[in-house]
Order: structure tokens, then sequence, then C-alpha cells
């Protein structure tokens, strides 16, 4: 793997091997796989469709040429991916979008799309000949880490904000076996901690300031475009927190395209929470990314100030001409709402894609005869509590526009009528 791969600073450019144990640059930066140029064919990736293969059932590793040529005996899958993209005509009508198509990665294994980066890292964690692995985490990284460490035999410690996750993602790393630390502070105090955890006691660290967590998320574009035909959208909008998802789209997309096996980039638009929006500052204001010091959001999968993948989101956002937008809770809850309501939910960051394009439309940045596919990060069962919150109108602060009351009956068929047509 080695001699096939290197690590390229992407601040100063720093190249580093493949498998040095080493998550930055020492200028600071964060770094990407580079690979040699893989040699495959999109009409080889579409046979793969057809196998009873595992790794090309996986819809990560049935593009292991552009993920990362790792050997059999290393790799751990459930296996992930294959998530399907949903043509909803309830949201594109509330949209104004003629031609909306949402791709559910909440239909991963543990139910987010973070999946796909945890069989990439959790496999070179093996290959590297690690035993623990750790991650900080809004909920998600951790229930996922906490799965394909006990599938791989490691042993995982998760980092949590105390009190700031979702119950859903909290009871899968406890269930899973995660040594489970709740940290007195917000995401971004976790995420320093875990990095001097993970560097004095030899831990491998699984946040997506690994650059192969990267790798095997960039498979959700390349699964986007093989569920299109290799036609590519005018847009792919996906929420931002950590900025390693979008990152890793683009850099997905921006290798096919250096390959020749696409011939435009699509625009991308990452969309963040108003309370939690360092990403939407630096866009709209110029210049790079300044932490948000106590970032606030009911989206607590993205209830982060200090990103750490801040220069490869720009890199992405400006190659591909895209744009960041940013939505209040409350539009998010709303937007929610109304996709839930269209039989496939999803967690409230992940309606954040919905509200921004709600926006983004309004402004006539995107516009209605567009092409455009929505990332929806994580299942709607990841955060039951908000939802019946919000249908039963008890969030502080929120006032929702589709709420829909559970109504109580007397267990009597005349009353039970009554409260049902009532
Ligand atoms: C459901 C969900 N959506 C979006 C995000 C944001 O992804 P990223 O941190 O890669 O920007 C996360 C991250 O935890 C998440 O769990
Ligand atoms: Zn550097």
């Amino acid at each position: 793997m080695s001699e096939d791969w290197t690590l390229r600073c992407v601040r100063c450019e720093a190249g580093y091997p493949a498998l040095e144990l080493r998550y930055t640059c020492t200028c600071g930066g964060t770094l990407d796989v580079e690979h040699r140029a893989p040699d495959i064919t999109l009409a080889q990736l579409d046979a793969r469709l057809a196998s009873k293969d595992p790794l090309d059932r996986s819809g990560v590793w049935r593009f292991r040429e552009l993920i990362l040529p790792l050997a059999r005996e290393h790799i751990v899958t459930m296996p992930e991916g294959n998530t399907n993209l949903y043509d909803l005509p309830p949201v594109a009508d509330w949209l104004g979008l003629d031609r909306l198509q949402l791709k559910h990665e909440g239909e991963n294994p543990t139910g987010s799309f973070k999946d796909r980066g945890m069989t990439t890292g959790t496999s070179v964690a093996k290959r590297l000949g690690m035993t623990e692995v750790a991650c900080a985490s809004t909920g998600n990284t951790s229930a996922s880490m906490a799965a394909y460490a006990a599938r791989a035999g490691l042993r995982p410690y998760v980092f949590i904000p105390e009190g700031k996750i979702a119950y859903g993602k909290l009871s899968q790393a406890l269930a899973y076996g995660a040594r489970t630390v709740q940290i007195a502070g917000d995401f971004d105090a976790a995420m320093a901690l875990v990095q001097d955890v993970c560097r004095r006691e030899g831990i491998y660290l699984l946040n997506s300031v690994n650059p192969f967590r990267i790798e095997g998320q960039k498979a959700i574009g390349f699964e986007i475009l093989q569920d299109l035909d290799w036609q590519v959208p005018d847009w792919i909008v996906l929420p931002g927190g950590n900025l390693g998802n979008n990152s890793a789209l683009s850099k997905g997309l921006m290798e096919l395209l250096a390959l020749g096996l696409i011939d435009r980039l699509p625009r991308i638009a990452v969309i963040q929470a108003a309370g939690a929006n360092p990403l939407y500052t630096a866009w709209t204001e110029g210049g790079d990314v300044v932490p948000v010091r106590g970032a606030k959001t009911r989206a607590t999968a993205i209830q982060i100030g200090d990103p750490i993948s801040w220069r490869k989101s720009l890199r992405g956002l400006r190659a591909s001409h895209g744009t960041v937008e940013q939505v209040t809770d409350g539009e998010i809850l709303d937007a929610k709402a109304r996709l839930d309501r269209s039989g496939v939910g999803a967690e409230p960051a992940s309606c954040a894609t919905v509200a921004g394009l709600k926006k983004l439309v309004v402004a006539g940045v995107v516009k209605r005869d567009e092409h455009v596919v929505g990332i929806l990060t994580g299942h709607l069962l990841k955060d039951p509590d908000i939802v019946v919150g919000y249908h039963k109108n008890t969030l502080d602060g929120i006032d929702p526009a589709y709420p829909n009351r559970p109504v109580s009956s007397e267990s009597e068929l005349e009353a039970v009528l009554e409260a049902m047509r009532g």
C-alpha cells in the first residue's frame, strides 16, 4: 500500500509515506491521500452491480481502485452504502424544483454516512496493526466507529460532549461496546482532547481528520453518479459540520474528472446551521475559516464551531463553483416535517439539506429546472426526542409550521372515532 499512495498536505504540499502514523502535516495542515491513477473503467464498475462478491456488494469497496487498494484480509465491511436515491414529488413541489432526488445515507448499517468512512478507517487500522481506536463525536461517528470496531475486534473509545448528542446515537455507542467518555464541554473541546489522547496512548484516531475516512466517504458521490448512469447532476447539496463529508464528495468527483470518467463537476452546496456557521461566514466574507465559539443548534450532529476539514472544503467549493447557505433551527425543523411526511424521513442535520435548498431556490441560486441531488445524512430514528417535541410543540423557541399533534382518547369506540376524525 505504501507504494501506491502518498499523504500530501493540503496547505504546504509536503508529502509523507502512506504507512506513516500521522493525521496532519508538521505545519498543522490536513492531509490528502494521493493515488496513482487507477486502472478501471465505468463498465467494469457497473458490471460489479451484478456480482455476489462481498466487496462488490459494498457501496464503498465496489469502487476500491478509486478508494484504497487494500488486501481483502484487512477489509472490515458490513457491507455499507447502496443507499437509495429517491424521487420525492411532494418535497420537490414544496421546494419549487422539477428534478429533485434525495440520497438517503441513513440507510447505511448504523444509520448514517459515517459507515462509509469507518469501513476504510477501521480497515487501515487493521492494516497498520492498531488494536485501539478513538473518536470525538456529535453522535454518528461514535455509533459507526463502535460498530465497525466491534466487527474488526478493535477496542473503541468515544468522547462525546455530555448531554449534547441524540439518544439514538448514544445508545448505539453503548450497545456496540465502546468505552464512552462524556466530556463536560462541547464537541470542539472533545475533538482537541481526543487528538492528545491518541498521540499520548498510541490509539488510532478515527475522526475525519484521518485522511482514510475521507477516502471511504468519496463513494457517496461515486454511487450517486453510478445510479445516474454517470450523468452529472447540476447540484449536490449536503449539510456541513466538521466539513469532512463535503470535502470527501468534492475530492472524489475531482478525481473522477481528472481520470476522464466524468466530463464536468456538479456544483456543491454546503448548508450550515446558523448557530454553527464558520464556513458560511468565511464563504460570504472571504478569508480563512475562523472558529465560532459556543456553537449552538438543535441539529446536534452539526453543532461544530471549529471544523477540521475547512481547507479541503473550500478547495472543493471553489473547484465546483459551489456555494454555502445557512439555515435557522426553525427552518431545519419545518423542512424536516415536510420531508418526514413524504415517507422518507431523516434526522435534523440531514434536513438542513432541504431547508438550505428552499432558501437557494427562493434566492434564484438553484433554478427550478436544474437537476438537484440532496444528501440525507442520517436516519430519522437517530433523534426521536426532537420529532416528538416538534409535533407536540414543546421545543423552546420553535414555532412549528407543520405539527402533527397526537390526540388522546378514552378506551371506548365513540370516543376513539371522535378522536380520529375530530
Ligand atoms: C447526520 C449528520 N449530518 C451531517 C454531518 C456533518 O458532516 P461533516 O462533519 O463531515 O461536515 C454529520 C456529522 O457528524 C452528521 O452526523
Ligand atoms: Zn503542511
